[in-house]
């Protein structure tokens, strides 16, 4: 997708993070932008600031989890734009601990919100995308996607694995219907954010992991994220990069990236079970 200016891009999670900074350096590269978030003050805060960067913007509260909510945004940006040409899948949590320890609601949670969110975004939206000459869809994963075994996330690889899926599927289904869509996977290591905190979003009834190792380990991948993680800004410039040279892998931590592939690769070709990884290593 090379022309950027004047079109309309739809992002999730817009209120925080990488999805706020990819909202901003689209705006500041002349789109006109959806913000969709479910925390309606952020929501608020970082529509009025994606104003004040000079760019027209509408912020929709939408809940990912649910299928009509993400239509209703659909109907939302087509009401106000007419049209839309990018969307960025990016809402996503945490939670987790012990595998026997986690309750039901908490892989519920995480499933809806990071795959079934990403699902719905790419179910709904590319029907209005492939009206274009020119469209794309960018859906977040994490580099938790390529490296197998992180203690205590166990429901956060699982889904983020899943979107690795989806989005390899779609694409090969995309590139062989010959389709005008591009489509690219965010994997991240640490970045920045308020990804640490993602059980404040927790529905009703679900408590995050007391667990001691647990705590300690996201403590620890808090400091790790706030010392060594890149700026969510680097993250959102690379992201558009990907997005104008049709770039499937938008990978910020190479490395780390391909350490988890190898890592997997080398289990099935020695047999020999992998040391545990921590979060951000
Ligand atoms: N920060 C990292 O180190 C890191 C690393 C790899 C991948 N990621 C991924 O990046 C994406 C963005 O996260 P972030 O790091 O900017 O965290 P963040 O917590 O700063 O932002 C996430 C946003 O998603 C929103 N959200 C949560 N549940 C939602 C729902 N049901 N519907 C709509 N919005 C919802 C939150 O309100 C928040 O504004 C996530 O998919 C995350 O898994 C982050």
């Amino acid at each position: 997708m090379k022309v950027l200016n004047q079109r309309v891009a739809v992002v999730t999670g817009a209120a925080s993070g990488i999805g706020l900074a990819l909202t901003r350096r689209l705006a500041a590269e002349g789109m006109h932008l959806v913000l969709a978030d479910v925390e309606p003050d952020a929501l608020e805060q970082a529509t009025a600031l994606v104003r004040a960067d000079g760019a027209e913007a509408i912020g929709v509260r939408t809940d990912v989890r649910d299928l009509g909510a993400v239509q209703e945004l659909a109907a939302r940006t087509i009401e106000e734009f007419g049209a839309v040409h990018l969307v960025c899948n990016n809402a996503g949590v945490e939670t987790g601990g012990s595998f026997l320890e986690i309750p039901d609601g908490a892989w519920q949670w995480v499933m809806d919100v990071n795959f079934y969110g990403v699902l719905h975004g790419c179910r709904v939206f590319l029907p209005l995308l492939a009206q274009h000459p020119q469209a794309h869809i960018v859906n977040t994963a994490s580099v938790a996607a390529f490296t197998s075994g992180t203690a205590t996330m166990t429901p956060y690889c699982v889904s983020k694995s899943a979107i690795l899926s989806l989005t390899e599927s779609l694409a090969v289904e995309l590139h062989t219907a010959g389709s005008t869509v591009g489509i690219s996977l965010l994997a991240p290591g640490p970045v920045k954010t308020r990804m640490p905190d993602a059980e404040r979003n927790m529905p009703d009834g679900l408590e995050p992991a007391r667990e001691p190792h647990r705590v300690a380990l996201m403590e620890e991948l808090r400091t790790k994220a706030q010392q060594a993680g890149l700026e969510p800004a680097e993250v959102a410039d690379m992201t558009v990069q990907a997005i104008r040279d049709n770039q499937f892998f938008v990978l910020p931590h190479r490395e780390m990236a391909l350490a988890g592939v190898r890592r997997r690769l080398q289990w099935m070709e020695t047999g020999e079970l992998p040391a545990p990884r921590k979060a951000g290593t």
